[in-house]
């Protein structure tokens, strides 16, 4: 769960890198997403490193929540959390609402049938075209809201499973994580709140 986390974490910041340069202007995000896909290499073999690792991700939370309830099947008679964070203890919310906003993503952006305007050649047109429409805007930010909720457990807990815990580290890796995915939730927010100011048009 950890390794493959790190894949689509990776995933998601080269995206917003990729993405941010849509408040340079229509032909360089045009021009940027045309350029990927004329990579076949790159762009097949991340398509493959993608489905690989949601897959195996999906299956680790599988096999995680089935030792879960075996190490537990009697369920607590009233639950206080100690010192468990709000991010880890909603993993198991957060992850398939991120999985069903991925399936919406695709749907809408690249294959194009979204329920707003779609042109294969265009996809400045197609955000900005998506993001008018501001219930669309709006359930973006708040997936985005989760998906970094998701994150923030995440990155503050992926080095822990690959065995670096250190009463010294452990905080300041908390720390980092709860910067780098508000960052991430800024970043990726700030879509389709420029397309709903005008910003982006
Ligand atoms: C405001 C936020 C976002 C915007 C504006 C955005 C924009 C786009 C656009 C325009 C495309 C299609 C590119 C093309 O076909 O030319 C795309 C594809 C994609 N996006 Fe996003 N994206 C956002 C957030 C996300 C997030 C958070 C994720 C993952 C958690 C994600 C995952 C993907 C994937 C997997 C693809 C398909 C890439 C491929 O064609 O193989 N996106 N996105």
């Amino acid at each position: 769960m950890a390794v493959t986390g790190v894949v689509l974490a990776g995933f998601i910041v080269g995206h917003l890198l990729g993405n941010l340069q849509i408040f340079i202007g229509r032909d360089t995000f045009n021009g940027y997403a045309e350029g990927l896909k004329k990579l076949h290499v790159l762009l097949w073999g991340t398509r493959a490193a993608l489905l690989v690792s949601v897959a195996l991700h999906i299956w680790s939370t599988i096999q995680l929540a089935a030792r879960r309830s075996s190490a537990r099947p009697v369920a607590y008679q009233k639950y206080t959390a100690q010192t468990s964070s709000y991010a880890s203890r909603t993993m198991y919310m957060s992850g398939p609402i991120v999985a069903a906003f991925i399936v919406y993503h695709l749907l809408h952006f690249t294959i194009g049938v979204g329920g707003t305007p779609y042109d294969a050649g265009d996809p400045y047109g197609n955000v900005v075209a998506g993001f008018k429409v501001i219930p669309v805007a709006l359930a973006y930010v708040i997936a985005m809201g989760l998906l970094c909720l998701h994150l923030r457990h995440g990155l503050a807990s992926f080095l822990q499973t690959l065995g670096v815990n250190h009463p010294a580290y452990t905080p300041k890796i908390k720390l980092a994580a709860s910067l780098i995915a508000g960052l991430i939730f800024l970043g990726f927010s700030s879509i389709p709140v420029a397309v709903m100011a005008g910003v982006v048009s």
